[in-house]
């Protein structure tokens, strides 16, 4: 299937920050929510892949706290389109579980109400977990775990001194899950929007142009074949990286 990946080195944790759907349409002559539209079976079939390929967590980025600030037609055309597209087929198919990270409080009632059920009808697929970011920014959630880490400070169930990177990253949206070691963005553009910022500290960046619902298996895997070609050094020295590895 795929002789360039070297399957035992399968990122862990790969990120998604799904980019490019509204100028794909445009340059169909379509309106953008026909582009969204498209996105979704791009989400299904690398939703599908990842699982298949060995991937244990996938984040995909797909409504940010910025993305409120949109036309109210393109967002009302987003929520109808995360109403229609959480069916159970996909993640019962492929033994997929559902999380949604992000401040779902400002979506519609029915969207949340759909989320959180898919959430617990996957609750116990094992193969992978697909968490989806909706309402979501960085800035957003480290500041909430700011305040949330100040409050137990205040109640006095934890000291100041106590505070270290791991009491960060437990108190972020994404503490069920390691760090992504792969985030990729597609579209064409080279940056991060507020996407993941913590958890990013050492991942490896992958961008490419392809439009997002362009995206597809081949296209994953010269992501990930590309992500396998790097030497994580986390600060030492490449020597000290290859002695390790012996
Ligand atoms: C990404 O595609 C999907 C969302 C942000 C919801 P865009 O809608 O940003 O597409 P472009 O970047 O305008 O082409
Ligand atoms: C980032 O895409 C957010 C998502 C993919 C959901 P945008 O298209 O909103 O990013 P910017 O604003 O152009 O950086
Ligand atoms: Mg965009």
């Amino acid at each position: 299937m795929n002789k360039q990946l070297d399957m035992t080195r399968i990122p862990e944790h790969i990120a998604i920050i799904m980019d490019g759907n509204g100028r794909w349409a445009q340059q169909r002559g379509k309106e953008r929510s026909y582009g969204h539209q498209a996105g979704v079976e791009a989400v299904k079939r690398i939703t599908s892949e990842s699982a298949k390929l060995g991937v244990k967590y996938l984040t995909l980025y797909t409504f940010s706290t910025e993305n409120w600030s949109r036309p109210a037609d393109e967002v009302a055309a987003l929520m109808g389109l995360i109403l229609t597209s959480l069916e159970d087929e996909l993640f019962m198919k492929n033994n997929v579980r559902f999380r949604v990270i992000g401040d779902v409080s400002r979506m519609p009632e029915s969207v949340v109400q759909k989320l959180r059920e898919t959430e617990e009808h996957t609750a116990n697929n094992t193969t992978m977990t697909l968490v989806v970011a909706l309402s979501y920014s960085s800035k957003w959630e480290i500041t909430k775990a700011m305040r949330d880490i100040a409050t137990e400070v205040k109640q006095g169930t934890l000291s100041v001194d106590a505070i270290d990177d791991t009491t960060i990253s437990q108190h972020l949206a994404t503490n069920f899950m390691p760090d992504p070691e792969l985030l990729i963005r597609t579209g064409g553009e080279l940056r991060i929007s507020n996407y993941l910022l913590w958890q990013i500290a050492y991942s490896e960046l992958y961008f490419c142009d392809t439009f997002w619902p362009d995206f597809d298996e081949a296209a994953l895997h010269e992501a990930i074949a590309n992500y396998q070609q790097r030497q994580r050094r986390f600060g030492k020295t490449e020597a000290q990286v290859e002695n390790e590895e012996k």
